[in-house]
């Protein structure tokens, strides 16, 4: 058999197949049962011994041959019609896909880091508590009397079992001062506590009943010299949340301290920083007074220092509570604390991360 002849013939009929269907006919007429091709390298049986090894690696060669010329047509064609359906679909496949989405810190995990990262630095620990509380450590421990107004099931979410959700993150004030204690853990002690807290607000511009506090508690020993006693004074809260201030606002700051009153600080602030958006000038955001309130804070009451098992004749402290929206409004100008958990993502994807 003059297989180099065969094999031309097939090769110009391949080439000659016009479109996809006839690729496929001769295909099955090539390869399919009984195929001309596979036909071919089965002859070999019917030769005499010696002439089949030459045959059947000649034969084996132009199956090889037909089969990838075949396989070859047989892509152009449906590379054609391809371009068919795209084209028929204005489809432009050189037109960049659409960009994978991302997802984004919410900015108030974005300022809670930073803050962290910087009473960290400053040699705080970072303590957490349980966001369901019990009414000791919420109110009694904080020298919250039971007839205070805050203690009202209008502000605090009570539960069924007689424990409530935390109406602030002091309560870890106590908890924390009690474990350390008990370790025998002498202070200095700096600790901060992120965390959330709920209070049965109802829900408008300034107010959410889901909220963001960062407790900050710094307890040390009176030192007694002679030139008196010193410890932590007012001194050393101004000068923390200044430096504290300074990097979440990014900007110099003023602060000036009101009396304000908690049960579980004496004295109480109320500590206001210069408006920085009108750099103290006056402006409708300060309504005209160039201050803002940012955070209470005060000095340890004695009675919550007895409550975690430290003398209060030994020991002094200063403590803050930050509300974590409230700086990251100011810090973004957000106008609406409902958009933190609005869950709007055209809000949500705003906030670029500072690299850390
Ligand atoms: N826990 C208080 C509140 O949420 C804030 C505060 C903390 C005040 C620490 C003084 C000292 O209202």
């Amino acid at each position: 058999m003059d297989i180099t002849g065969k094999q031309d013939e097939w090769l110009q009929a391949i080439a000659a197949a016009s479109d996809g269907p006839a690729v496929a006919e001769l295909e099955a007429r090539l390869f399919g049962q009984k195929g001309e091709v596979l036909e071919m390298v089965r002859s070999v049986t019917s030769l005499p011994r010696e002439e089949r090894p030459a045959f059947g690696k000649a034969a084996n060669g132009v199956k090889l041959t037909v089969d990838k010329a075949l396989a070859a047509r047989k892509d152009g064609f449906a590379q054609i019609e391809l371009n068919k359906e795209l084209n028929a679909t204005d489809f432009d496949p050189t037109e960049p896909g659409p960009r994978a989405r991302t997802g984004a810190m919410h900015p108030i995990t974005i300022v809670q880091n930073e803050l962290v990262d910087l009473f960290t630095s400053m040699g705080f620990q970072w303590e957490d508590g349980p966001e369901i509380e019990s009414e000791y450590f919420n109110f009694d421990a904080l020298n919250i009397p039971g007839d205070h107004p805050a203690r009202e099931s209008q502000d605090t979410f009570l539960l069924s079992d007689g424990n409530l959700l935390r109406t602030h993150t002091s309560p870890v004030q106590v908890r924390t001062l009690q474990r350390l204690v008990k370790q025998g853990f002498e202070p200095p002690l700096k600790v901060i506590v992120p965390g959330r807290c709920f209070r049965s607000e109802t829900v408008d511009k300034t107010h959410e009943h889901s909220f963001y506090q960062m407790e900050g508690l710094v307890v040390d020993r009176v030192q007694k010299g002679e030139n008196g006693a010193t410890g932590i004074s007012t001194a050393n809260l101004i000068h923390t949340m200044k430096t504290c201030l300074r990097v979440i606002l990014e900007r110099d700051v003023e602060v000036r301290l009101r009396p304000g009153f908690f049960p579980f600080v004496e004295p109480g602030f109320e500590l206001d920083v210069n408006c920085p958006f009108c750099s103290g000038k006056g402006c409708s955001v300060c309504k005209q007074s160039g201050w803002i309130e940012i955070l209470p804070c005060g000095m340890v009451h004695p009675n919550v220092l007895k409550e975690g098992g430290l003398d209060p004749e030994e020991y002094t402290g200063f403590a803050f509570g930050m509300g974590l929206q409230r700086v990251v409004m100011l810090r973004y100008g957000i106008d609406d604390i409902r958009h933190f958990m609005g869950g709007n993502l055209r809000f949500l994807s705003q906030f670029p991360e500072v690299p850390r």
